[in-house]
């Protein structure tokens, strides 16, 4: 993985593709690159990312923590880390601002995001512009009865740690936040947008994603032949840089977008937008204290759980309902 900027020929490149005539319409697939600089760790980046950081919980393996199949019977560790994943506090990146840019201009035609964060529209992107693929985390009901549980409640267990159960006697269900989890079917937009959106599509920009998980993976390699896919990540993904046409820019998302903007002569613009929507978003105050540490919180749920006994027959479930979503054979699941 590399961290150096982009080199400066390929954001010269990118802002070429922008200041096309007519202007472009441009489709953006964003992932979990966008926000870690707003301090959510990413999931898969070998150090730093949140899989990375579940070893203590001994899970038979870390994406089994938002395995629908996985969270039905073992929904704590979801439940350990849920307060330091739950977009309260965070506040939209230079990243964020810069698809917020990208509207007001009318150059963003349609946003596929994997985040559940929220921090598009908090940044200023227009709701009607946005699909939240994996769905967002703004309320929460019984996974068996399917009955809303309030979002009061919601906010002491997150906070606290402990799993919060149906408030029905008879239930007493799992209570889940609205996201998808393997397993679990996208929202019904997600095709649709798939296939009237992409079609219109003048430039893909990929942005901080490992493109792993189907089926946003695929956006960009459904995109129509001849149009220019620009991916600005850490290190490569999917098959971006394998078409003519395909811009890569390796390096911190915020970097190369401010070095984009630069060229472009919009970072002003751009960095009052960003102030604007840091200004607009509230503060949650947290009841209990100052939040710990995603480690310290993973270090207290495994001693809380201790090693879950998975037996080889779940273990053997799970992990082929992983080789298939790697292969792509789940339509229209995570
Ligand atoms: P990943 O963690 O798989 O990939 C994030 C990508 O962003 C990696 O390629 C990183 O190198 C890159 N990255 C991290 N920080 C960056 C930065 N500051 N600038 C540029 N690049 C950066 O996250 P996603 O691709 O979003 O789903 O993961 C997709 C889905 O897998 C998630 O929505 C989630 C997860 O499991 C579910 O849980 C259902």
């Amino acid at each position: 993985m590399s961290s150096n900027p982009s080199p400066p020929s390929n954001v010269s490149t990118i802002a070429t593709l922008l200041r096309a005539t007519p202007p472009p319409k441009i489709v953006a697939l964003v992932g979990a690159g966008i926000s870690t600089a707003a301090n959510v760790p990413d999931f898969r980046s070998v150090q730093t990312g949140l899989y990375a950081k579940l070893a203590p919980l001994k899970l038979p393996y870390p994406e089994a923590i938002f395995d629908i199949n996985f969270f039905k019977h073992t929904p704590e560790p979801f439940y350990a880390i849920a307060r330091a994943r739950k977009p309260r506090n965070l506040r939209p990146t230079l990243t964020h601002a810069f698809l917020a840019l990208l509207a007001k201009k009318n150059l963003l035609h349609f946003i596929f995001t994997q985040n559940i964060d929220g921090l598009e529209e908090d940044a200023g992107v227009p709701a009607s512009h946005i699909l939240a693929a994996h769905g967002n985390w703004k309320s929460q009901r019984c996974y068996r009865c399917k009955k809303v549980y309030p979002d009061e409640l919601m906010e002491n267990a997150i906070e606290t740690g402990e799993v919060p159960y149906c408030l029905d006697e008879g239930c007493r269900g799992v209570v889940k936040p609205d996201v998808v989890f393997f397993g679990q079917d996208l929202p019904k937009k997600f095709e649709e947008k798939e296939k009237t959106k992409l079609p219109e599509a003048d430039i893909m920009l990929v942005l901080g994603t490992s493109l792993k998980v189907a089926p946003c993976s695929r956006l960009p390699r459904s995109v129509r032949e001849g149009v220019p896919r620009v991916l600005v990540n850490l290190e490569s993904a999917g098959d971006i840089g394998n078409r003519d046409g395909d811009v890569v820019a390796l390096g911190q998302c915020d970097e190369v977008i401010r070095a984009l903007n630069e060229e472009l002569g919009w970072a002003e613009e751009l960095d009052s937008l960003w102030q604007e929507a840091i200004a607009a978003k509230g503060r949650y105050k947290d009841k209990h204290g100052e939040q710990p540490s995603l480690d310290e919180l993973i270090a207290r749920c495994a001693e809380k759980i201790g090693p879950k006994p998975v037996t080889d027959g779940h273990r053997r479930m799970l992990e082929e309902h992983l080789d298939a979503k790697y292969a792509g054979i789940l339509p229209g699941k995570v």
